[in-house]
């Protein structure tokens, strides 16, 4: 093995002459900087704070989780999608008993969107969900599968989303999915 402190790099010398690895580590000049970065939200208490259409979306998606399957684990998940052209699709999550073939409401709501409406881009989203308690108090959290498909589908529609995420005694509400999920894996990193 040869460090040169110079250059910042060790390279790993198996045999005479052949270097099988290069890491390159941090260079004197570079030093690091700590960076905050800003995620937005609205908050209110109820559902009643909520403009019309935000509040019938959140009905919508009230409605759609009395619907879902969730034998396996009581906790029932309810979305409703508005597209452009005014149209709401719901839909609720489906749970199987090999456990990884079920999906979340979400997914399920937005590929039947894109199935069946794949001119429209999605404007808006409300989740919520019911444990066997009841309605969960706080803000429901999408899984991080569903937030990067809300990221795929604002890049295929060029669009944010706005993300309305109902709970009993907090309703959060975001302007994208960069919000829910900074630093996304995004289609142009593709090339
Ligand atoms: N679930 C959703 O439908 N959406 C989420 O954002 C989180 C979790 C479902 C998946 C599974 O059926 C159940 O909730 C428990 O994880």
């Amino acid at each position: 093995m040869s460090i040169s402190l110079f250059t910042g790099k060790i390279n790993l010398i198996i045999s005479k002459n052949r270097i099988i690895n290069k890491i390159v580590i941090l260079g004197k000049n570079r030093p690091m900087q700590k960076k905050v970065y800003k995620i937005q939200t609205e908050e209110y208490t109820n559902i009643e704070e909520l403009s019309e259409s935000d509040r019938h979306l959140v009905e919508v998606a009230r409605e759609a989780s009395v619907n879902a399957y969730a034998p396996y684990s009581g906790f029932k998940v309810g979305a409703a999608l508005l597209l452009a052209d005014d149209i709401i699709v719901k839909g609720n999550n489906q749970e199987n008993a090999d456990f990884t073939d079920g999906i979340c409401a979400e997914r399920c709501t937005l590929f039947f969107a894109h199935s069946a409406y794949p001119d429209q881009p999605v404007v808006a989203l409300a989740v919520t969900a019911h444990n066997r308690k009841g309605l969960l108090p706080g803000p429901v959290q999408p899984c991080g599968s569903c937030r990067q498909v809300l990221i795929e589908t604002e890049s295929r529609y060029n669009r944010q989303i706005r993300i309305i995420l109902d709970g009993a005694e907090k309703i959060m509400i975001l302007d994208g999915a960069d919000n829910l999920l900074p630093f996304a894996f995004k289609p142009d990193a593709l090339g």
